[in-house]
């Protein structure tokens, strides 16, 4: 058996069910670019405060530098011996640079993997930040590319008022840009440096925590390198985690609702979009098929995204300070949250992008007049009818429009007079659709003009 790297005080290794049950290197070896890049600024520290010479830093970083090609390029053999990612790369290391000895001075795994996941936690946030933006350019692509298509909008699940598709599209970029925010909040919060906390109480060697958070970029927006405040805190909490499962999740959910309406829309029974082939799928038995499968892919995997944000609140709750290998389980998590939103970002986009728009169902479904049933309310509002005596007396029309199997806009004028008799023969106009939109110009309404402005917003907010 081998001897681990920690096996000074031990007479025997651990037996190979325990290796087996150990280890994290099939996992945490994602983390080998930030590990060897906080090896390297550790390093350099270690040389700028004379812990090391020049030269052995020089040494190490150039052996860093092998093996992180190495590691890229496939040839690297991982050990599960070695636990871990961080093991298993200094290992290589000090066998082949022997001045490695000297790596870990002032330092620990603890301090060294919350340092890792930072700088993985950063790079996760641009890529974030990066795929969301492509999201939302196809977005507003199709938004601009159906500003003339009325759609019904809808309360639980019930016809409800006239909007235009754009609007509705539209909604979706103001969920997705505040996920963007969160995203960069999040992204300030992950630049502060721990490396130097130690495994729980720092050091007794004069380290220069500053130097290697100017190294690895933990700095504010003023460039000043921000270190963590207590070394206890810095091994021992994982909230950062939690907060980055919690953004995943509700990009999570925001894209599942966007599934589902699209799932909606693309039915026989509404018919307002067509799906691209390539983003469907057929059934091995009905030849008619054509099923949304990147959709509701979507809306399955955003059910794993927050499984994820419960394991990790599940896993941090009850653990004393500070360090507990229970921790080594909070990687898998974060890495499948980041994956699949990143995933299911892409995908929708490319269904969103190549989506096409059947204008003639939309057409009829918005013709419906009950839709226009509030507007008929706030039309004889503007004749002096008190609001909630406009609402009974619409709601007495609809229930004459049912009754009389007659649809609400074709009950003759003297008909509707003997309702209310404030009705006049101008009450028709209340039943265009266009008309209806072009009256909600104020601002967050569907009116045409408000979406001419909206739609330019955007396009600027995205080149910027
Ligand atoms: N692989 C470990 C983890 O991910 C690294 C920290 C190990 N520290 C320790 N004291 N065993 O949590």
């Amino acid at each position: 058996k081998k001897q681990a790297t920690w096996g000074g005080r031990f007479s025997e290794g651990p037996a190979d069910q325990m290796v087996r049950f150990s280890e994290s290197v099939s996992f945490d070896q994602r983390l080998a670019p930030y590990d060897i890049q906080g090896s390297m600024a550790h390093a350099r520290m270690l040389a700028s405060v004379g812990l090391v010479s020049e030269e052995e830093a020089a040494a190490i970083c150039s052996g860093l530098e092998r093996i992180g090609e190495e590691i890229r390029s496939g040839n690297f053999t991982w050990d599960p011996a070695f636990e871990d990612v961080h093991m298993n790369i200094e290992q290589a290391l000090t066998k082949a640079v022997p001045e490695a000895a000297k790596l870990h001075t002032a330092r620990s795994r603890n301090d060294q993997v919350a340092t890792d996941m930072r700088l993985f936690f950063m790079d996760a946030g641009e890529q974030l930040a990066s795929v969301l933006k492509g999201l939302m350019r196809a977005l507003l692509n199709q938004a601009e590319a159906v500003r003339e298509i009325a759609i019904p909008g809808y309360t639980h699940l019930q016809r409800a008022q006239p909007v235009s598709m754009a609007h509705h599209l539209l909604a979706y970029m103001e969920m997705f840009s505040r996920d963007l925010e969160r995203v960069q909040e999040f992204d300030k919060r992950a630049r502060v440096c721990p490396l130097g906390s130690g495994a729980i109480a720092g050091t007794t060697l004069p380290i220069d925590r500053e130097f290697v958070a100017r190294e690895l970029g933990f700095v504010d927006e003023q460039g000043n390198p921000q270190v963590t405040r207590n070394s206890m805190d810095a091994v021992a909490d994982r909230d950062l985690f939690i907060e980055f499962a919690g953004v995943c999740s509700l990009v999570a959910t925001h894209l599942s609702r966007v599934a589902e309406d699209i799932i909606l829309w693309s039915s026989q029974e509404f018919g307002f979009v067509r799906l691209p082939d390539a983003y469907t799928t057929g059934s091995s038995l009905m030849p008619q098929k054509k099923n949304p499968d990147s959709l509701e892919l979507i809306r399955g995997k955003s059910a794993r995204i927050m499984g994820q944000l419960t394991t990790l609140l599940t896993l941090v709750k009850g653990l004393p300070l500070t360090y507990n290998r229970d921790l080594q389980e909070d990687k898998p998590p974060v890495f499948d949250c980041l994956d699949m939103t990143l995933d299911c970002l892409l995908v929708l986009e490319g269904t969103i992008a190549g989506m096409a728009v059947n204008p003639e169902p939309c057409k009829k479904a918005v013709s419906d007049p009950l839709l226009l049933a509030t507007d008929l309310v706030d039309y004889l509002v503007l004749k002096g009818v008190p609001f909630r005596d406009a609402h009974h007396i619409v709601g007495a029309l609809v229930g004459l429009s049912e009754k009389s199997a007659c649809s609400l806009n074709d009950i003759p004028l003297d008909e509707a007079q003997k309702i209310c008799p404030q009705i006049e023969a101008d009450w028709t106009e209340c039943f265009s659709v266009k008309k209806a939109l072009s009256l909600r110009e104020r601002p967050g309404m569907p009116g045409p003009q408000q979406i001419g402005v909206e739609l330019k917003r955007w396009k600027t907010v995205l080149n910027s």
